[in-house]
């Protein structure tokens, strides 16, 4: 196998430490995962969603990839493009805010039936403190879904998703799931045929 464990302290150094504003500036409305991945994932949110919950898509964009078939309560986004977010037609109301100056969330605590953190946890330079305010503003047995896939931009992904095996950096997020205090934690491989896998962490608040 040809890959090079990073040490533990460059687990989380990126290439590029400049400001995350500078990085995200313009916006891409592309997509991040092939369609047929998008359509998996959008069939997994179909059991995972309760009629009337509110969500937050944390790291979100102008696509959410939320069923039409689950009627929905609240739908918060929070990224770092103003514009991406205002294009998502799925978000009720949005934010701009840099996770990696300030992991804590500007939500209250217990806002959310239901956080999704979609192919965008290894952005983050600190996912344990987001992943234990992502809790927080859980209400009781409220759930996260982290989507993983394969893709990602090398110079802003942290070191440990660059150097790592895929089942390593599952075992890296549900590390950081537990000691976030989450229960329950369960990986689903929902990978279509002939596209970009689809690996899922749910966990339980
Ligand atoms: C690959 S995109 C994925 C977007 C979206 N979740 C999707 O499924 O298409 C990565 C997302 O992470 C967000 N992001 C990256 N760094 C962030 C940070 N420091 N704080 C908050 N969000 C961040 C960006 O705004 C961007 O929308």
């Amino acid at each position: 196998m040809n890959f090079k464990k990073p040490a533990a302290e460059t687990l989380y150094r990126r290439v590029d430490e400049t400001a995350d504003e500078l990085f995200y500036r313009e916006p891409r409305f592309v997509a991040h995962i092939d369609a047929a991945t998008i359509a998996a994932l959008t069939e997994f949110y179909i059991e995972f969603l309760t009629p009337g919950c509110d969500v937050l898509d944390l790291m979100s964009s102008w696509i959410s990839h939320l069923p039409e078939e689950v009627p929905l309560g609240r739908v918060a986004g929070l990224g770092m493009n103003e514009a991406e977010l205002a294009a998502n037609p799925q978000l009720t109301d949005h934010l701009v805010h840099n996770l990696n100056d300030e992991a804590t969330l500007p939500y209250p605590d217990e806002s959310f039936d239901r956080v999704n953190i979609v192919v965008s946890i290894q952005y983050l330079v600190q996912p344990e403190a987001v992943l234990s305010s992502v809790r927080q503003v859980l209400r009781d047995k409220g759930a996260v879904c982290i989507a993983m896939s394969h893709r990602l931009f090398p110079t802003k992904a942290i070191m440990a998703f660059q150097e790592l095996p895929a089942s390593q950096r599952v075992a890296l997020v549900a590390g950081h799931l537990e000691r976030a205090g989450f229960k329950d934690i369960e990986f689903i491989d929902r990978s279509p045929a002939n596209a970009d896998p689809l690996w899922l962490l749910v966990a339980r608040r």
